[in-house]
């Protein structure tokens, strides 16, 4: 884990969380007003984003990176090398990072895992001027997955 700001990231770094930036101002989320952008960066460097999609039952919400992460799955791009998230709200900017759900953790980790890599995940603060750099092995140690239930999950590479 690194914390860092917009200046330390690395070009594809910075690219990849303009993006989710970006993808942010696309969320549907009468209910929030949260807004969260979330962009997937693929093994062969295609960038695909996400945003966050509410509903009146509430539960229904699917965030930014299970957002990104179903769009990518539609397009054909299973294996990832990293993925950025920022939010704001409405009327303010966050100071703290954004940091995946237990959910898309898991759906992170289940990418993972076909991806053969140990997907990089890039926080960041509205402002860009906190960014944490982990992974998804850190964030969801002990992690369920597919080699739990002994499938093999290769053929989907
Ligand atoms: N949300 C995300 O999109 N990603 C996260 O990492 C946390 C939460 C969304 C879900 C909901 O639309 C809103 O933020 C408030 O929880």
């Amino acid at each position: 884990m690194k914390t860092t700001n917009y200046k330390g990231l690395t070009n594809p770094q910075k690219n990849l969380l303009d993006a989710a930036e970006k993808a942010a101002e696309t969320a549907y989320n009468p209910y929030s007003q949260f807004f969260v952008g979330a962009a997937l960066l693929t093994h062969n460097d295609i960038i695909i984003t996400g945003s966050n999609i509410e509903n009146a039952s509430y539960s229904c919400a699917i965030c930014a990176e299970r957002a990104a992460l179903s769009r990518a799955n539609a397009m054909g791009h299973k294996k990832y090398k990293s993925i950025a998230i920022i939010a704001r709200r409405l009327d303010s900017k966050i100071e703290e990072v954004i940091t995946p759900c237990g959910i898309c953790r898991q759906m992170l980790y289940e990418a993972s895992q076909v991806s053969e890599n140990d997907i990089e995940i890039i926080m960041s603060n509205t402002k860009k001027d906190k960014i944490i750099i982990s992974s998804i092995k850190e964030l969801l140690p002990l992690a369920f997955g597919p080699k739990n239930t002994g499938v093999d999950v290769k053929k989907y590479h």
